[in-house]
């Protein structure tokens, strides 16, 4: 490895309790001296503004094994190629990191230290850019759809059916990234919620997230007949290969949607293979999608679904104690392949449990892999006390 992972951490330890200035700072400086680079940018980045510096703060602290995240970074930048970004961009994008850091170090910045940024970023780069010149020049950075259908699911989620212009080839369980006219240049991840179709076209199901960008408008305007872009599809949560092992899935709110797609997939496997599903929501209201399990239910006598629903206004935590019991009530999770689809702290608080109850780590799968996808930059201690967010979930329909 030519650079040298501790001197990045302990580097990136004297500024990280001022991560929003240097965030300020590195947008700052990357507009005013690359002006034409503001446009690729949301109009409004007032909330999200450290999108792509969290993504690249915390990607190169998590560079300690370079082929651990290969295959995410390859993937990271074909996408990118729908935001526009160019190669001649990158090195731009490079400076002004190394700029916001040296900046914010004071006296502590020294030039072993900055070569080991410039080291780290440009490995980054380097996968980056080559994959995306790797993709053949026929294959478009992004997919027009046509809104088909938009049905409403629960009075905050929508179940939209889409068209795509061309084909969009994915695997059931891959998710998309999607941009409406409506809020230019926003781009957010979606599960794809049914198995490749004959016709081509693809089910989403959105929830509204209170004070969303994209969600809002997906839930409350977006209407048939308007015109979305897809980014190419992302994400390694798919079945196994020629797997004949039993499946567990746990899903919460519409983390549904892709369970749907691995199951719609499995068809006619579901009546020998031993299936069974959590779904987990905070009371009955909120499971928005009864009639499509049922349907699988009534096709396939070998799958098993739970709902986890608790007390109306029991919330959250009595729906994951409910699993979290049934679970442990199961016992062994040996040799089972395991997907966990829902909100973010879903993922980690079931996998702790499983491992703890015989899981194999090589069977658990589940979206968006590297952390550094999601908006928020990790807050330190201090935030907590001084800028108290909103932990990020999915299902916050109680808070209005
Ligand atoms: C891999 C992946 C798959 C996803 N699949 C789906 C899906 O199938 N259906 C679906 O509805 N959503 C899904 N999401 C969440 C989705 O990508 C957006 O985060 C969500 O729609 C909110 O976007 P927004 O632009 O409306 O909110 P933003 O403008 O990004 O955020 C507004 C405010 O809400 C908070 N916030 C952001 N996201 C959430 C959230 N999910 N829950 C609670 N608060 C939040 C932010 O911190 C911020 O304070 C998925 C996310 C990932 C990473
Ligand atoms: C090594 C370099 C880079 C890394 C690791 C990186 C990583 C990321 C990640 C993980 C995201 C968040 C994706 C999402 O939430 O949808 C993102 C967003 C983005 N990136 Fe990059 N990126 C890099 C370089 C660039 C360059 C050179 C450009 C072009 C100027 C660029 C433009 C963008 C844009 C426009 C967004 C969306 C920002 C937003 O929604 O607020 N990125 N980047």
């Amino acid at each position: 490895m030519p650079f040298d992972p501790a001197v990045i951490r302990a580097s990136f330890a004297v500024v990280e309790r001022r991560a929003d200035h240097l965030a300020k700072y590195f947008y700052a400086h990357l507009f005013t001296h690359n002006p034409d680079v503001r446009e690729l940018f949301p109009a409004e980045m007032a909330e999200q503004r450290d999108r792509l510096f969290a993504a690249l703060t915390q990607l190169v602290l998590r560079l300690e094994s370079p082929g651990e995240l290969t295959g995410y970074l390859r993937a990271l930048g074909r996408d990118h190629r729908k935001f526009g970004a160019a190669p001649e961009h990158y090195p731009a994008v490079g400076a002004s990191l190394i700029a916001a850091l040296r900046h914010f170090s004071g006296h502590s910045w020294t030039p072993e230290i900055e070569k080991a940024w410039t080291e780290a970023y440009t490995v980054i780069t380097q996968v980056m850019t080559a994959a995306a010149e790797a993709v053949p020049d026929s294959a478009p950075a992004w997919w027009e759809a046509v809104v088909l259908e938009r049905r409403r699911a629960a009075p905050d989620v929508v179940v939209l059916t889409l068209a795509p212009g061309r084909p969009y080839p994915y695997t059931a369980g891959q998710y998309l990234t999607l941009c409406s006219p409506r809020v230019p240049r926003v781009w957010r991840p979606y599960s794809i919620a049914n198995a490749p179709r004959r016709d081509g076209s693809l089910e989403l199901h959105v929830r509204r997230v209170p004070g969303g960008l994209l969600s809002t408008a997906l839930v409350n305007d977006l209407m048939p007949g308007e015109h979305v872009r897809l980014g190419p599809p992302l994400g390694d949560a798919v079945l196994g290969p020629r797997s004949r092992r039993p499946l567990l899935a746990v899903a919460g709110g519409t983390g549904w949607s892709r369970i749907k797609a691995l199951l719609e997939q499995l068809g006619p496997e579901l009546d020998h293979r031993p299936v069974t599903v959590y779904l987990a929501a905070r009371d009955d209201a909120d499971q928005y999608d009864l009639a499509a399990v049922q349907r699988l239910v009534d096709r396939h006598r070998g799958l098993n679904v739970l709902l986890a629903a608790p007390e109306t206004g029991a919330g959250r935590d009595a729906a994951a104690a409910l699993v979290r019991q049934s679970l442990s009530g199961h016992g062994d999770w040996y040799g089972w392949d395991i997907h966990l689809c829902g909100p973010p702290e879903l993922a980690p608080e079931l996998t702790e449990l499983l491992l703890g109850l015989g899981a194999d780590p090589a069977l658990i799968r589940n979206d968006p892999g590297p952390e550094t996808f999601n908006r928020t930059r990790p807050l330190t201690s201090s935030d907590w006390f001084l800028d108290l967010r909103d932990v990020p979930w999915i299902n916050r329909t109680d808070l209005g």
